[in-house]
């Protein structure tokens, strides 16, 4: 059975056909081999002569006609370390002689906790297979669905779990999935931080043991981020081998990265099991979320941009507009008020903001937290969402019209799933948190959870976004989320069943997003819980932003986008520009500085402008325009970070260069020039080598006698050399190149 796919009539109206790529999958009935080729990958497993699912092969595309013998179990290495545990099974059950992390846990009725999952029977999907995997006793179903993508190689890996006995079966620990590397030297990327400090790529060698990657938070959370890349040997941003994956869940996760004792690699993830416990009742199923991952074989960078791409044309919704092209709109040019103006917001405040806004090339206003209930401070007014009527006597309309005459368009924020104690909503449910009854309340912010789980909360989360959506002419929805969960108790339901609150919880948030959407579907909507708490493959189906961090300070940012970038493209990375010396470091950076800095992503202007003196509105102002006209290059090309930022390094440099290799964006950037050093000459990637570039500054000047106008082979083997006055502290230059 040989099923090959492409996506070539997409391709026919982008200008990627020069690298459209196919895809097959295929099942060979005698070896019972299953191959799934796409972009510059192979993924192959089988059934083994137990009757487990097995890893054959996961790399660098293999020839068409190569073939696989039968899947054989891994030898038992000793009594102590069984060929179950050192076979590389697909999906694990815990239950014969498994001691490594198994993809699925359960209890049954009667107290037994053996599971042991044997392929049961396959179908063909339109771009993979769903394979069925069965307990040889119980009627414990398992099914598991691979998709492929023709461009990237990238899979798309989940489960259905299904009990078809009649008795109720707890599953305990439930995985997306697991991937499996053979033994060999491997150096583990993360992605670490906290509020305000977002994105650091943490670098370890993989060690025997496991490193464990989750939150436990109830949403993805700013500690870690559900995303790992595995890098062979030598392996760097450019070269070499690269295993990666991202979890496509904002609840409690967990992704295990496990070297066993014979040295070979697992990474095994889905929801957190920890306080997991989901009632399969006769009958009923169990979706994982989709596990992702990918194979590159140059380096860090080529990860990135085969995420990047696969996140633009696959995962990011598309608003009415947008439906059926290749890829999502570029973002608009946000005006934010939040940092200029915080809980201070009222009619003539905001007219006044956005008429700046609008004189600098501003396409979007964005009104922020304050404009609701009785909402002066972080105190109160959270749960009611009716617009304040001593800020606002008029409702919103005034407002939003006159953001509409100044040529944008609207936005509005939104903490849909908290209350604050001082509220009507609280006062009238104080049973729709999260909460143990009798035990105290957890505050933080001066808030609580509401418990999306419950119907009736999910029915009134909809119903007052819906409201709002249909009062007023709102483009986008900035949807905030404030803290995590504490006590996640749901007392609605039986003892045993209430921690299924860590699967209806997401599953209701992502409902609400898809009614809302389907009912407004030009609303773009922006996912932000504190800057970056919830930025992952999930939100990102139904969500066409993020905000990356509730730190804008133009330095801090640099390496936190660096960060950002190996996971998420920079076309859902929010960034603003706000005032100096930033609130946060107290560091004070040029309005060109901090403008390079945030045109890195998607552009936004979060400064007190009313505060800019005419040169800095009129400098804002050209560059917004400059960036308008290359944004699409930025935001959805292919990214090559030149020098990182990150490890205290004197300089940085970006690149970008868009998919048919007619335009190229550099960003250069000097946190201080020490000992006179000279920025280096930066050798740009990614040009058609025979095709002739012009070089325009955006921002700062190349060096005297530098060529105007030079091949792609000259840019990328000379490369580029800006002027030697670029030096000081905070010190940024950008250019564009563009084919002849
Ligand atoms: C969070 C967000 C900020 C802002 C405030 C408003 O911290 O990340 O951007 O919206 O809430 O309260």
């Amino acid at each position: 059975m040989l099923k090959t796919f492409s996506f070539g009539l997409v391709l026919l109206a982008m200008p990627l056909l020069a690298l459209a790529q196919t895809a097959a999958a295929r099942f060979d009935e005698g070896s019972k081999v299953f191959r799934l080729d796409g972009g510059n990958t192979s993924y192959v497993f089988g059934v083994n002569a137990r009757g487990e699912l097995q890893q054959l092969y996961w790399g660098g595309r293999l020839g068409a006609t190569d073939s696989f013998p039968q899947a054989r179990p891994a030898i038992e290495w000793a009594s102590f370390d069984s060929s179950y545990t050192n076979t590389p099974q697909e999906y694990a059950g815990w239950g014969g002689g498994l001691f490594n992390e198994p993809a699925l846990k359960v209890t049954f009725a009667d107290g037994n906790r053996d599971l042991v999952l044997h392929y049961e029977s396959h179908t063909e999907t339109t771009d993979g297979f769903d394979v069925v995997l069965k307990d040889i006793k119980q009627p414990i179903y398992v099914t598991l669905h691979y998709s492929i993508d023709a461009q990237s190689g990238i899979l798309a890996r989940s489960a259905t779990i299904e009990n078809r006995g009649t008795d109720a079966v707890t599953v305990e620990q439930a995985a997306a999935a697991a991937w499996a590397l053979p033994a060999s030297r491997y150096t583990l990327n993360y992605l670490t931080g906290r509020w305000a400090g977002e994105w650091t790529l943490t670098q370890e060698t993989v060690h025997p043991g496991a490193r464990v990657l989750e939150s436990r938070r109830g949403s993805t959370g700013h500690q870690a981020n559900p995303w790992f890349a595995i890098q062979a040997g030598e392996a760097d941003e450019n070269h070499g081998e690269v295993w990666f994956g991202a979890l496509g869940w904002s609840g409690s996760w967990r992704i295990t990265v496990e070297q066993d004792q014979l040295d070979a690699v697992r990474v095994t993830g889905g929801f957190n099991p920890f306080d997991f416990g989901y009632v399969l009742k006769a009958g009923a199923k169990l979706e994982t979320p989709v596990f992702y991952g990918g194979y590159s074989a140059h380096g860090l960078g080529g990860v990135s941009r085969l995420l990047h791409r696969y996140e633009l044309e696959h995962i990011l919704p598309r608003t009415q507009a947008t439906v059926g092209q290749p890829l999502p709109k570029v973002r608009p040019v946000i005006y934010n008020s939040w940092e200029a103006t915080e809980f201070r917001v009222n009619e003539a405040g905001q007219i006044a903001l956005a008429e700046k806004a609008a004189a600098l090339g501003v396409d979007r206003f964005v009104m922020d937290d304050g404009w609701f209930g009785q909402r002066k401070d972080d105190h109160a007014g959270l749960g009611d969402w009716y617009v304040n009527q001593e800020k606002f006597p008029h409702g919103l309309k005034p407002l939003i019209d006159k953001v509409h005459a100044l040529g944008m368009d609207f936005g509005l924020w939104v903490e849909p799933e908290m209350v604050n104690p001082d509220s009507d909503l609280y006062r009238k449910h104080p049973d729709w948190v999260l909460h143990f009854p009798g035990r105290p309340e957890s505050e933080q912010r001066n808030q609580l959870v509401l418990n999306l789980a419950r119907p009736d909360v999910r029915d009134y989360v909809l119903g007052f976004l819906d409201k709002i959506l249909t009062d007023n002419d709102i483009a986008f929805l900035k949807w905030d989320y404030n803290r995590n969960w504490s006590e996640p108790g749901w007392d609605q339901l039986p003892a045993a069943e209430q921690k299924r609150v860590y699967v209806d919880f997401t599953q209701n948030l992502y409902g609400i997003l898809s009614d809302l959407r389907k009912k407004h579907p030009n609303v773009e909507i922006e996912s932000c819980s504190g800057g970056g708490g919830r930025v992952d493959l999930g939100i990102l189906r139904y969500t066409d932003e993020v905000w990356p961090s509730d730190n804008t300070d133009p330095f801090d940012r640099l390496s936190q986008q660096d960060g950002f970038s190996y996971a998420y493209t920079p076309q859902v990375m929010m960034d603003w520009v706000t005032d100096s010396p930033h609130w946060l470091n107290k560091r004070a950076t040029s309005v060109s500085y901090r403008m390079l800095s945030s045109m890195q992503g998607s552009l936004g202007i979060g400064a007190n402008i009313a505060n800019w003196t005419p040169e800095e509105a009129a400098l804002a102002k050209r560059l917004i325009a400059a960036y308008h006209q290359v944004q699409p290059t930025i935001v959805q090309g292919d990214l090559y970070r030149l020098i990182s930022p990150r490890n205290g390094s004197e300089f940085s440099a970006t690149q970008t260069v868009n998919h048919d290799k007619s335009q190229s964006v550099i960003f250069a950037f000097i946190h201080s020039t020490q000992k006179g050093r000279t920025f280096p000459t930066l050798k740009l990637k990614g040009l058609d080598p025979a095709a002739q570039y012009a070089l325009t500054p955006i921002e700062g000047k190349p060096r005297e006698g530098s060529p105007v106008v030079a091949s792609g082979a000259w840019w990328m083997n000379h490369g580029l050399d800006l002027t030697e006055d670029f030096r000081g502290d905070f010190q940024a230059a950008a250019f564009r190149l563009d084919r002849k």
